[in-house]
């Protein structure tokens, strides 16, 4: 069977041959500790499951539903979106339900590029961003992101070529894998620049709610001018722990949510009405539960940073986000590093590199692992580096 040219260049799932060597290891009776992967490992609110549940006994609940989501699923994102950020939003003209964000960040690179336009994507990224460019024919431009730059795009360090040619600018704040966060005013110059340069901007912000130390996040919506030019793309997955329910949005500028229902109308048919009905209890009930669990989260980021300060590798701490972003030593190939890591001790982390050329060097490490598997993880760690010859190369 010969595959279509458009998929020919996709690369093999990183994490699904991980989990491939973790599960060889599984068999042979080692206990492995998983922090490379970013899926929440505590349950949503127990309001949310009871409506899920509720609804699912329901005769009239399983049927199609209406697509890009029922009317309440979209005012309830609407509502969000004005208690959440003081952002007003029309839920019939600029809101679209999503089957994860991920749904929709590929969609919006089918339904704005063509062959031969050019995708402004970050690197190091979310790899959903160069493949979804690049299936629609689509030349892709890595912005790097540098630490000396706080993990920033620098805009003014595009060529002038590639920005004539350029119809999408790809952005994701708080950031995977970095951690980095965005200030509004780096929003505000993002917005201006895609006015500038006749550029839709892409804003993937799932961790929009994974904060830290007091830090709220800003939606680049709250920008004046952002609906002309901008989609932000959002999740039920992090904020609510319900990752495996499939819940996202893409709320903003009303011809790109005209197109994205489009493209969705030709692929699928929506949710299950009682997740749906879940997802409205999470967006509009309450909230507060939210700050008790990123302060499980932080602890947990406290823990991984301590560890690894602890064997002297740099890792700023993050304020949003589920991840550690450290330099390995100088000289060590990070892949390298992973895969001894993981060998030796059974401790998993993400090599930086899958993320892109300029995640060379790092390693990523997430907090959705229970604190006391964690701690034993980065204990495995730190006794591993203290042991191990890449201690010398540090
Ligand atoms: C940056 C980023 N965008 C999007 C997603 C996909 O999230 P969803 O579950 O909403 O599809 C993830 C998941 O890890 C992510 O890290």
């Amino acid at each position: 069977m010969q595959p279509a040219n458009r998929i020919l260049n996709l690369k093999p799932y990183f994490f699904a041959n991980l989990t491939k060597r973790i599960l060889a290891l599984q068999e042979q009776g080692r206990d492995v500790i998983r922090l490379d992967i970013g899926s929440p490992d505590l349950p949503p609110a127990d309001f949310i499951i009871e409506t899920m549940t509720e609804r699912a006994r329901k005769p009239n609940t399983h049927g199609y539903t209406p697509y890009g989501g029922t009317p309440a699923y979209r005012q309830a994102i609407m509502q969000y979106y004005g208690q959440r950020f003081g952002v007003e939003v029309d839920w019939r003209s600029q809101v679209v339900g999503l089957i994860g964000s991920k749904e929709g960040l590929f969609t919006i690179g089918q339904v704005v590029l063509n062959p031969g336009d050019v995708s402004l994507v970050p690197d190091p990224a979310y790899i959903t961003y160069t493949s979804s460019s690049e299936i629609a024919g689509a030349e892709v431009y890595k912005m790097p992101l540098l630490e000396q730059n706080n993990f920033l795009p620098d805009l003014d360090a595009i060529p002038a070529e590639i920005l004539t040619r350029a119809k999408l600018l790809w952005l994701n704040y708080p950031n995977n894998p970095t951690g980095a966060i965005a200030p509004i005013e780096f929003f505000v110059k993002v917005v201006a620049f895609a006015q500038k340069h006749n550029l839709i901007i892409a804003h993937d912000a799932p961790y929009a709610d994974i904060c830290y130390d007091g830090y709220v996040a800003p939606s680049i919506l709250q920008v004046p001018g952002a609906f002309d030019v901008a989609v932000e793309f959002n999740s039920l997955s992090k904020t609510y722990n319900m990752a495996g329910w499939r819940l996202g949005m893409a709320v903003g500028n009303p011809d790109l949510i005209h197109s994205i229902t489009s493209y969705k109308e030709q692929v699928d048919t929506s949710h299950f009405e009682p997740i749906l009905a879940g997802g409205v209890a999470a967006l509009t009930g309450d909230q507060t539960w939210v700050q008790g669990r990123n302060q499980i989260y932080q602890d947990r980021r406290d823990a991984v940073i301590e560890g690894l300060h602890a064997i002297g590798l740099h890792a700023h701490v993050p304020q949003a986000a589920l991840y550690a972003w450290a330099r390995v030593p100088e000289g060590v190939d990070e892949f390298d590093f992973c895969a001894r890591l993981l060998q030796d001790t059974g401790v998993s982390v993400t090599p930086g590199a899958v993320f892109g050329q300029y995640g060379k060097g790092f390693i990523r490490i997430s907090f959705c692992t229970p604190l006391a598997s964690l701690e034993a993880g980065m204990a495995r760690i730190v006794h591993w580096m203290r042991e191990n010859i890449v201690v010398a190369h540090g």
